[in-house]
């Protein structure tokens, strides 16, 4: 069984499907046994709390620096025995260190399709202001391997949505959310924790039977 950790930073709807999908028997061989958010103010934290998974909060101003703040939540997982960390909406960036201690088993969620709309900057509502501003007709979800390059690393599933006529930023967001993360994420977890994924040297992920 492999004990995840999501990391969370606002509303956690991400979360929430996880959640959904894990009381559905839908995550095989995983189990959520630890939420972690940025921020006390985050409602993903009340949405654990609904759920019965210990909820944590660890603010990067708490440390002295970036390097400090991702080594103690480094520590904090690895005492969790964490075999996958999940990053649902977690808005801080996590620092090489981190990212080599986990390697290959931290996923991320973007609201694009990488690589258009991603990188640094690209978080949230701004990825969704910037696919109208570009006049895409075609956006979408990414669920990826996190390595020290933002939003940079293996990609392991995408959903394409279509933008309509009319969008704006949220409303672009829910669509995408509803059609795409939220499906995609929960599926690629339990992918993870039923050893389904491989990553070649060259970054290319393979799903197996
Ligand atoms: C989601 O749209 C997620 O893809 C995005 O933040 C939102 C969090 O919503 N993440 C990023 O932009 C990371 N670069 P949630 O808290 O409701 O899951």
């Amino acid at each position: 069984m492999v004990n995840i950790a999501v990391l969370v930073s606002g509303g956690g709807t991400n979360l929430q499907a996880i959640l959904d999908a894990q009381a559905r028997g839908e995550i095989k061989n995983g189990q959520v046994c630890a939420v972690v958010s940025s921020s006390d103010k985050a409602y993903a934290l009340e949405r654990a709390k609904n759920a019965g998974v210990p909820g944590y909060v660890m603010k990067k101003k708490d440390y002295p620096s970036g390097a400090a703040y991702c080594e103690a939540l480094a520590q904090f997982l690895k005492e969790k025995d964490i075999g996958l960390v999940v990053l649902a909406g977690f808005m801080t960036v996590l620092d090489e260190s981190f990212c080599k201690a986990f390697e290959n088993r931290i996923i991320n969620v973007h609201p694009s399709l990488i690589p258009s709309f991603c990188g640094d900057g690209f978080y949230g509502l701004h990825v969704h202001e910037a696919a109208l501003a570009k006049g895409v007709k075609v956006t979408g979800a990414t669920v990826h391997f996190v390595n020290a390059v933002t939003d940079g690393g293996p990609i392991i599933a995408q959903r394409a949505v279509d933008v309509e006529p009319g969008d704006t930023p949220e409303v672009l967001q829910k669509r995408v959310m509803a059609q795409a993360e939220h499906i995609l994420l929960p599926r690629v977890v339990s992918l993870f924790c039923e050893g389904r994924l491989s990553v070649s040297d060259d970054g290319i992920v393979t799903i197996t039977e």
